[in-house]
């Protein structure tokens, strides 16, 4: 297998930035007489993508009814009905809007019981073996490099598993669930191995917050203190960055 760097896109905004990842997977579902399996990814940096899949259903009838998805991550330890698990994220900015069916939508469960949790994350690695293995995984990057919920020091043969939150990912979502005591201390995440085995990614990553941890992911050598990092060794990956994201960025 010939492995190129990831390749490097360079919008002016994040609307532009969304509007081509939405073009990319449009083309995608309309192109293909197969089911298209697709990875998704929660957080604030996929919305605007999200929000071009409705429009594009709505309004020039793109239909969904032959995708599959996979989600990267969950909450552990919360049902899927409550109102901060990444369940209710993907149904209230993307399911619910379009006409994917619902059987055809993966999510890690995150109220197993710890005695089923390994025989679940097998599973959801089986799940996503038995469809041929995802065409398109969308991710963004934590502020610490994770993808999907890989903290820093994940290595990178993983796949689907329980991780602990780190102490900057916990502090980042402790607003939303109204204090660090509230957060839940674990999640399930797809892991690096079954990341990388994905057939193409697309990073999404805006804002200047975005910018040194761009920078390292791009420029470094692969370490398990960046896990953005192991995207250098699969072969077709592409960053989608505005242009405070991609400061400093050498194109
Ligand atoms: P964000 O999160 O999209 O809210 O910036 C990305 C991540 O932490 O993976």
């Amino acid at each position: 297998m010939t492995i190129k760097p990831p390749a490097t896109r360079l919008f002016s905004t994040a609307q532009e930035a969304s509007v081509a990842v939405a073009t990319e997977i449009a083309n995608l579902i309309k192109s293909s007489s197969e089911p298209v399996v697709l990875g998704l990814a929660t957080g604030g940096t996929p919305l605007k993508l999200y929000a071009e899949l409705i429009r594009l259903h709505r309004v020039e009838g793109l239909s969904f009814k032959n995708v599959i998805t996979f989600n990267l991550d969950e909450y552990l330890g919360i049902p899927p009905q409550h109102p901060l698990s990444y369940w209710t994220f993907m149904h209230q900015h993307l399911f619910d809007h379009i006409d994917v069916p619902a059987s055809q939508i993966h999510i890690p469960n995150g109220s197993l019981a710890e005695s089923d949790q390994e025989q679940g994350c097998a599973a959801f690695e089986d799940a996503i073996t038995e469809v041929g293995g995802i065409d398109l995984q969308v991710l963004g990057i934590g502020l610490n490099g994770h993808i999907g919920f890989n903290e820093p020091g994940s290595p990178p043969d993983t796949r689907t598993r329980v991780i602990e939150l780190s102490e900057s990912t916990a502090q980042r979502a402790a607003s939303d669930f109204g204090g660090m005591e509230n957060v839940p201390k674990q999640a399930i995440t797809m892991g690096v191995a079954t990341i990388l085995d994905a057939k193409s990614i697309a990073m999404l990553a805006f804002g200047e917050s975005k910018t040194a941890i761009i920078r390292r992911a791009l420029n470094e050598s692969i370490t398990a203190e960046v896990p953005a990092t192991y995207l250098q060794q699969h072969d077709d990956t592409t960053y989608y960055l505005d242009e405070a994201a991609a400061t400093g960025v050498p194109f």
